[in-house]
């Protein structure tokens, strides 16, 4: 999609700016648990909730290619409240994808069902790199509006916004598309190390752009996906990749919203990722969350707040696999200042909604 469609005609209106919480959302479960103190129950919500485990949501994505999904900010709305109605969720995410600000600012990437983002042209030298457009809030104003649209349907349910870290997103644009060994990104980042900070540095700039816009808008909360940073080791996720997230998350250090900080595969990364200034660290399956809070506390954390972690393939195994799953998981959350029950990945398309909507209700049985 083109910079000029993602501007049109449904985008005329500008942000509210009105980024206090109201009183109803202030006192939310997520945000309390965010902030490390006592939750009225224990918040849950699912990484992937709006999307392709959902009929309604099959339904209405019928001929209507992802990306163009992503700039129509009734479709936007109307997508992000689905799992909100069916599973009485604790949060609700923005339907939208790491590559919109990208595709916004008019890099050309389409995602390509059951593949993901592809890239046309790999970004590999650094003339490319330096010919990168920066975004801009006129271009991004259709996920402005979706956030105000929102912003009136939900009540006392959070809305967290999100954005790709620099990392994850250079992946993308390097390797043109989902790659499983990252190989051309790390041997840029290691052969052509100006150029790699330089792609980094332009990167943070447009998550930056991405996430200050969400907030002004008038999102509660905020999730980096470094997705795919576990691929890397801890030397050199603190040397080339730790200054660029912690750019992006210490630039929102004063917007009064918690940052929450995920990524696959990053148990040895744990420490790294606070450190960039997050609120929440996000945790997947691999690591149980005591062992994730010592690893925390080890590195100077005072009081971790977690996010996690339930395996989401054990989604598809009898119930009583997860419930006990459910259970070990929150009482290992025990061990933080505070836990945002999820899963520690993506909720998978073959999951059955109503094993989630099961998931949600023994979670809010279980103590605070
Ligand atoms: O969590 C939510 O419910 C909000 C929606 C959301 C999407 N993408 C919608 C989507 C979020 C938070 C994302 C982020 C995203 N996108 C990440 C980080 C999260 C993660 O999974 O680690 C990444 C790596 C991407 C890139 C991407 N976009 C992938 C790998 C895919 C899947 C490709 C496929 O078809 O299997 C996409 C497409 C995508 N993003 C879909 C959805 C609902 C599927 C497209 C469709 O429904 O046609």
């Amino acid at each position: 999609m083109s910079a000029d469609m993602a501007t049109g005609a449904a985008a005329d209106r500008p942000a509210s700016h009105e980024n206090q919480p109201t009183e109803q959302v202030q006192t939310a479960p997520l945000l309390a648990a965010a902030a490390g103190e006592a939750p009225s129950r224990p918040p849950v919500w699912f990484m992937r909730q709006a999307g392709r485990s959902l009929p309604e949501y099959r339904k209405l994505r019928e001929g209507m290619p992802m990306l163009e999904a992503c700039f129509n900010p009734e479709m936007v709305c109307e997508i992000t409240l689905q799992p909100v109605r069916r599973h009485d969720v604790d949060a609700a995410i923005l339907f939208s994808d790491i590559v919109v600000p990208l595709v916004a600012a008019g890099v050309g990437v389409e995602i390509v069902p059951g593949t993901g983002p592809v890239v046309a042209e790999p970004i590999r030298t650094a003339e490319q790199v330096a010919a990168l457009p920066t975004v801009t809030a006129e271009q991004l104003r259709p996920i402005a509006r979706a956030i105000g649209l929102l912003r009136n349907e939900l009540g006392a349910t959070p809305l967290i916004g999100f954005a790709g870290a620099p990392f994850t997103l250079a992946s993308y644009l390097i390797e043109g598309g989902p790659s499983r060994h990252h190989e051309r990104t790390k041997a840029l980042m290691h052969s052509d190390k100006p150029t790699w900070h330089a792609l980094l540095d332009k990167l943070a700039g447009i998550t930056r752009e991405f996430l200050r816009m969400q907030v002004a808008s008038g999102v509660h909360a905020v999730q980096l996906f470094d997705s795919w940073a576990g691929a890397l080791s801890e030397r050199d996720y603190r040397e080339l990749v730790l200054p660029h997230s912690t750019a992006v998350l210490g630039s929102l250090g004063d917007a009064g919203v918690p940052r929450i900080h995920f990524g696959v595969g990053t148990s040895e990364l744990l420490p790294a990722m606070w450190e960039a200034g997050a609120d929440v660290v996000g945790v997947d399956w691999r690591v149980p969350l005591d062992e994730a809070v010592r690893r925390l506390s080890v590195a100077g954390a005072e009081r971790p707040v977690v996010q996690g972690n339930l395996d989401p393939a054990l989604l598809l195994a009898d119930f009583s696999v997860v419930e006990a799953e459910v259970r070990r998981i929150h009482a290992e959350g025990r061990a933080a200042a505070g836990h945002i029950f999820n899963l520690g990945h993506g909720v998978l398309p073959e999951t059955d909604p109503d094993v989630l909507t099961r998931v949600v209700e023994l979670v809010h049985s279980l103590e605070p």
